[in-house]
């Protein structure tokens, strides 16, 4: 039997075909795509999703954080192999995050009802609620909901970048759901675009993922006073816009201490009044700092400390934090990773091992299941950026992968 599932192939043409009739749906002027979690945009893309699922006969849940779970049954109830990932965007964001697993997921599906393939055990596809972290803090929110990680209610109290409440958005769209989701994961694989440049440059196709790096976000609010940008002598201004510029820049140097594997970014700050003959009496800024060694990312985190207790004193301002995010490195498991790497050998394709620099669900089910992801290159390593690109080759490498290694998880049923 195993010889025969391994003539299999999905078929590229269709899931490229899945990949832009979603991209359809919140698709930007010019390009790319804008879904942020629990938007309408993000509502339709969710309706498209379980008519895909249910036309492909799975039979579909939704959780109270409003995770999406379709489900093909096996021989046997019990625990499933699940392929997860997400259908949200940042606003800049392509075709491909987080989408590319989940419709990968499908294909996997339609492939096997083709051919008929029973297996042992159920196989869910699941994407998950905010996992992008964009709008809504913190990041892979529903998968770290779906595991226990973080209470629903307060998960459903999350207050958004624009001030809405998740839970009252998730009503607004209908996905409060009242399922559970499935119960136990056998196995969890998760393909995604690698969203950086390293298997590209090196002219490598699949990419067998190790583990996640730790994630600190934070929030800072500072307050100083408004002034009149003219009249008002320097050494009486107590400027929160120089106070964050002079944060900002001491984020990027003190990358120069923690060592070359620290990763930051200060992605969003506002001033206010925001007036270009007033001095700021307020700005908010966040810090995403990422490490693979938690040792590491916790130094970062004290010399930030640090950086902001100096900059509140010498500009005699107040500074506020708020902490969005913060999960530690995490390892994926060993065998799940074996499997990714023989069948990417078996299918005759080049693979590496590897970390990966962005979060995803895999990291949340990690910490109740076995998990691993598939990577595939990402044109010129650019993500959460609408020229997002994987060519379609790359896709359908990566989508057989995951059908091997999700048959062999599963146990195909002689025929
Ligand atoms: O932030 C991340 O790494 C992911 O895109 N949510
Ligand atoms: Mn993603
Ligand atoms: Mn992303």
């Amino acid at each position: 039997m195993t010889a025969d599932f391994h003539a299999l192939r999905i078929n590229e043409k269709r899931l490229v075909a899945r990949i832009e009739a979603l991209g359809k749906i919140g698709a930007l002027e010019g390009g790319g795509v804008c879904r942020l979690a629990l938007t309408d945009a993000e509502k339709l893309g969710r309706d498209h999703l379980v008519s895909e699922m249910k036309s492909l006969g799975l039979s579909v849940e939704i959780d109270a954080i409003g995770n999406i779970f379709g489900t093909r049954p096996g021989a046997r109830s019990g625990p499933v192999v699940m392929i997860g990932s997400h259908i949200d965007t940042v606003a800049t964001g392509g075709l491909y995050d987080g989408v590319l697993g989940v419709l990968a997921g499908l294909e996997v599906i339609a492939t096997l009802n083709e051919a008929g393939i029973k297996t042992d055990c159920p196989i869910t596809v699941a994407a998950f609620t905010n996992e992008e972290g964009a709008r809504f803090s913190p990041d892979m929110l529903g998968s770290l909901v779906y595991v226990g990680g973080l209470s629903a209610d307060e998960a459903l109290d999350t207050i958004g970048i624009d001030g809405s409440r998740l839970g009252a958005e998730l009503n607004r769209i209908g996905y409060n759901g009242k399922d559970s989701g499935p119960k136990e994961i056998r196995a969890y694989f998760e393909l995604h675009i690698e969203q950086g440049p390293i298997l590209e440059d090196e002219g490598i196709e699949i990419g067998a993922v190790a583990g996640v790096q730790g994630i600190s976000w934070t929030e800072l609010t500072i307050r100083g006073r408004s002034a009149h940008a003219g009249a008002t002598p320097m050494r009486l201004r107590h400027d929160a816009g120089l106070a964050a510029a002079r944060i900002t820049v001491g984020v990027r140097e003190l990358i120069d201490q923690v060592g070359p594997e620290q990763v930051t970014t200060v992605g969003a700050t506002t001033l206010s009044p925001n007036l270009v003959n007033v001095v700021a009496e307020k700005a908010v800024l966040t810090i995403d700092m990422r490490n693979p060694d938690e040792a590491k990312l916790q130094q970062a985190e004290a010399l930030l400390s640090a950086l902001i207790k100096q900059v509140a004193e010498e500009e005699g301002v107040e500074i506020e934090r708020r902490i969005l995010a913060r999960f530690e490195p995490v390892a994926f498991d060993n065998s799940l990773i074996n499997q990714v790497e023989s069948q990417a050998l078996e299918l005759g394709l080049s693979c590496r091992g590897m970390y990966s620099g962005a979060g995803h669900d895999a990291q949340m089910i990690a910490r109740r299941a076995p998990a691993a992801m598939i990577f595939v290159p990402s044109h010129k390593g650019i993500s959460h950026n609408i020229t997002e690109y994987t060519k379609p080759t790359d896709l359908s490498n990566g989508a057989n992968v995951l059908l091997n290694v999700i048959v062999s998880s599963a146990n195909p049923v002689p025929m």
